[in-house]
């Protein structure tokens, strides 16, 4: 599908920015928590209200895909009390949420593996696609059940079952060809992947369409990731030479 670049908001340096796909890594919810003599559920609640809110600054500053991890599949994990409470407030925010954002021509798109997910929760989750499906002036791609490998294990799966489908041959399968079976494989690659809490680990997320992101790591906790983390993070961006392997300076992260 066509990714639209939006408007700019300001005419400062940071509002030039080409990053067209951010991903983040929601980290330090519970830490937030604990901090405050609060349970890990007011930290993942608080948390969740940030969502919303960093998808417009997103789309504001002209960014046109945002990625969000917010179940991996290690996560299962987690005592089940503290699952079933991240899934209620995916729910809640499928419910609430979604009407702003989809009135925002936001898009609403699923990375991960669906099939363990509870009912209830599924069940919004399809609503708020069906609603937004024909938005195209932002992505936010929800990363839920979702592990690196797990994508690429799935994908050459599907791969596999084509060509002993005899629907694709083995020559034929490039990059390109591969990608298409990712769920990431529509979105643009990575510019800048963020992750709060100061962890300076991937922990499985993205692991195909990292390549060649810039990695920003800020020490907020994610309940505490507000407008002004995100332009120190459009400011870090900026700062950034990217090369792909190239050796020329021109291509500057701004
Ligand atoms: C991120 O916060 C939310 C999810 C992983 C779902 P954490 O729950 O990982 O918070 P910390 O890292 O324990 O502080
Ligand atoms: C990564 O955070 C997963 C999500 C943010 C959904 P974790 O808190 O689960 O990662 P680790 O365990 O610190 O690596
Ligand atoms: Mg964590």
């Amino acid at each position: 599908m066509a990714i639209f670049r939006k408007k700019i908001k300001a005419p400062d340096p940071i509002s030039h920015t080409t990053i067209q796909h951010i991903a983040f890594i929601m980290d330090g919810n519970g830490r937030w928590a604990k901090k405050r003599g609060l349970t890990r559920s007011m930290g993942h609640r608080e948390g969740c209200k940030r969502i919303k809110e960093i998808a417009i600054l997103c789309q504001e500053y002209g960014i046109s895909v945002m990625s969000l991890f917010c179940f991996s599949t290690e996560n299962w994990k987690r005592p089940k009390s503290e699952v079933d409470y991240l899934f209620r407030l995916l729910k809640q925010f499928f419910e609430n949420d979604i009407h702003e954002l989809n009135a925002r021509g936001v898009k609403i798109m699923i990375s991960g593996d669906l099939s363990k997910i509870p009912e209830e929760t599924k069940k919004v989750i399809d609503d708020a696609l069906r609603l937004t499906k024909n938005n195209q002036e932002f992505i936010l791609n929800i990363c839920l059940n979702y592990g690196g490998k797990d994508e690429i294990l799935r994908a050459v799966k599907a791969v596999i079952k084509d060509v002993q489908e005899d629907k694709l041959t083995i020559d034929s399968i490039t990059e390109e060809v591969f990608e298409r079976y990712m769920d990431t494989g529509i979105l643009p690659p990575v510019d800048c992947m963020v992750r709060t809490s100061g962890e300076q680990r991937i922990s499985n997320y993205m692991l195909w369409s990292l390549a060649y992101a810039e990695f920003i790591f800020v020490p907020e906790h994610w309940p505490d990731f507000k407008e002004a983390s995100f332009l120190n993070v459009l400011k870090i961006y900026a700062s950034r030479q990217r090369r792909f392997g190239g050796i020329k300076n021109e291509s500057k992260g701004k």
